[in-house]
Parts: C-alpha cells; structure tokens; sequence
C-alpha cells in the first residue's frame, strides 16, 4: 500500500519525534533526522544540513554524495533560505538564479531554516532528481519535522 504525501510524513513525524524525545544533542539529532528522511522520503539524492558559523552556512549531517562545504549566507538555495528566514521550494533548480550545483543530479530542492531559541541555527536541505519533487504538503511536513527538532534542542 502506498501511503499519502499527508500520512507518509505524519508517520516520519512520529519516528522524528520517538527519536529526539529527550535529547538535546544537535549533532545527534541532525544525524538521525537526515538519516530518517533519506531513508522514508521516496525521490531524493540528498538529505542534510547546514549549520551558521558566522557568515557562513557549512555542511552537518547529511545522507547522499559528498556537498559543498561552505555556502555564504545569501548565495544559492540555501544561502537564501537563511538569509530571508523563508522556507524555499524549488521547482526546477536551473531556473534558480544563484543555485549552487553540488550534484549535476539535482533538479529540485526544498530548504527549510532552522532556529534555536530565536537564532538562526541554519537550514534543513533536500535535493531530489525530480523536477517539481517538492510541494506545498512536502513543505508543510518539512516544516513540522524542524519544529520536532526546534522544541527537542531548544
Ligand atoms: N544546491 C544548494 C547547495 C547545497 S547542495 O544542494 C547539498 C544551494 O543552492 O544552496
């Protein structure tokens, strides 16, 4: 049986949440919470994060190939997503002025920013093959998996 865009991610939520109940480690969680997404959420070729250190935006925990270090707050997806604090869904990544290309594989993208108590802590990133991969109920899940992580660090 496969399930709905709206169960599937209900369901992740809940094993994001059996994860990190009680555990404030963000490393930690941010492993198993890439780990959890690359594993559950079909049509991805990456999953991860990046954490602000200064002006920069550089690799966490991720699952896929080996990505770009550093991002400058500002540049690509990423970089935008942390500068503006808005979630970016994107359609096709080549109609994207600035994306950066860590996969030649990459063609859609959803960003999500990430705080601790009020600061950015930086952003929760995934790349799919897929044009169009990503939409409105992927954003909403996705927002939800980073308030489960934003109370469990907090
Ligand atoms: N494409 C991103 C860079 C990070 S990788 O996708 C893992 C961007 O434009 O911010």
């Amino acid at each position: 049986m496969t399930l709905s865009k709206t169960d599937l991610y209900h369901e992740v939520a809940q094993q994001a949440q059996a994860l990190m109940a009680g555990e404030k480690d963000v490393i930690a969680n941010l492993a198993n919470l890439s780990a959890l997404m690359f594993m559950r959420l079909p049509q991805l070729n990456w999953a991860g994060f990046y954490l602000l250190k200064g002006q920069e935006l550089v690799l966490g925990p991720f699952q896929g190939k080996p990505a770009c270090i550093r991002i400058p707050v500002g540049r690509g997806v990423c970089g935008k997503a942390a500068e503006t604090g808005l979630a970016q869904c994107i359609h096709d990544v080549h109609e994207f002025e600035g994306h950066i290309a860590c996969d030649a594989d990459s063609n859609a993208e959803a960003v999500v920013p990430i705080y601790q108590n009020g600061q950015l802590l930086g952003v929760l990133d995934l790349d799919s093959p897929y044009v169009g991969r990503f939409d409105q109920y992927d954003m909403n899940g996705l927002q939800n998996l980073v308030n489960i992580l934003q109370d469990a660090i907090a």
